[in-house]
């Protein structure tokens, strides 16, 4: 089978927890200007962007390495967060290759990240898989999507859950969208309102979404095809 065309990388907590204990470990990983923000984050908010950052690092250096024969160091790929949220990655100056679209979610299990091949884009989210209830789901399903239902295992509502987020982290969009404008089918996705249009924005290209599992959580990886060049 050929692999897919993007680079999924998962942190287990119990690592970003040992990492962010052990000065060294974290600066052999980080670099002093992301060292610098992580310092400055609240404590309870330091664990998921390391599982997150490290997962991060580990798919972009693989990606690197595979696309370009690039050994690149984890301290030199640094993430930042645009205004939106969204992260950016800093390369060092004279970088054999350009910045590639990648993604970052965490949950309690620890950090995802995707990294797309050249040419397309993607978007990972990763959420505990746990019974929700019905008032949440009907919040975030449309109409077909209920009917098609239903949605009262943890399973089927985790893939749902996040089938959409990794959708709208792909088109770079956050707290403002509106997960029913995202409708899952089973070979691709339908849009509407504000994730029509950054879809549009980006040539419509078509929209692929696979499924993953790691410690118990559910991974989705939602990224375009080759029909993309944007
Ligand atoms: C904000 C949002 C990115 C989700 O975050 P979340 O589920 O709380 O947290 P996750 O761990 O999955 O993702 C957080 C990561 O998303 C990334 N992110 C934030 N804003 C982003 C954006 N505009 N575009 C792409 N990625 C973004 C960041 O890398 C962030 O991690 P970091 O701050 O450590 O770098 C966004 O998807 C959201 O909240 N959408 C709301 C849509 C909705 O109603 N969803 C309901 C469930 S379907």
């Amino acid at each position: 089978m050929s692999r897919p065309p993007y680079r999924l990388a998962f942190c287990p907590r119990r690592e970003a927890e040992r990492t962010l204990s052990d000065p060294a470990e974290l600066r052999a990983r980080f670099g002093p200007a992301e060292l610098a923000e992580l310092e400055a984050l609240p404590e309870r908010r330091k664990l998921d962007r390391v599982a997150g950052r490290l997962a991060a690092k580990r798919a972009l250096a693989a990606h690197f390495l595979g696309e370009y024969g690039w050994e690149a160091d984890a301290a030199e790929l640094a993430v930042f967060n645009d205004a939106t949220g969204r992260p950016r990655l800093t390369l060092p100056k004279g970088a054999p290759a350009p910045a590639p679209s990648f993604s970052i979610s965490h949950c309690a299990q620890g950090g995802a990240a995707a990294v797309a091949s050249p040419g397309r884009r993607v978007g990972v989210d990763i959420e505990t898989i746990v019974a929700r209830p019905a008032k949440v789901i009907a919040f975030v399903a449309t109409p077909e999507e209920l009917a098609s239902g239903p949605y009262d295992d943890a399973g089927a509502q985790a893939r749902l859950w996040t089938g959409k987020e990794a959708t709208l982290k792909m088109l770079g969009l956050g707290l403002d969208a509106d997960a029913r404008c995202v409708r899952l089918e089973a070979d691709g996705v339908i849009l509407t309102d504000r994730p029509a249009q950054a879809w549009s924005a980006l040539g419509s290209p078509s929209v692929h979404l696979d499924y993953d599992g790691a410690d118990g959580a559910q991974i989705a990886v939602a990224y375009t095809g080759d029909d993309h060049h944007g």
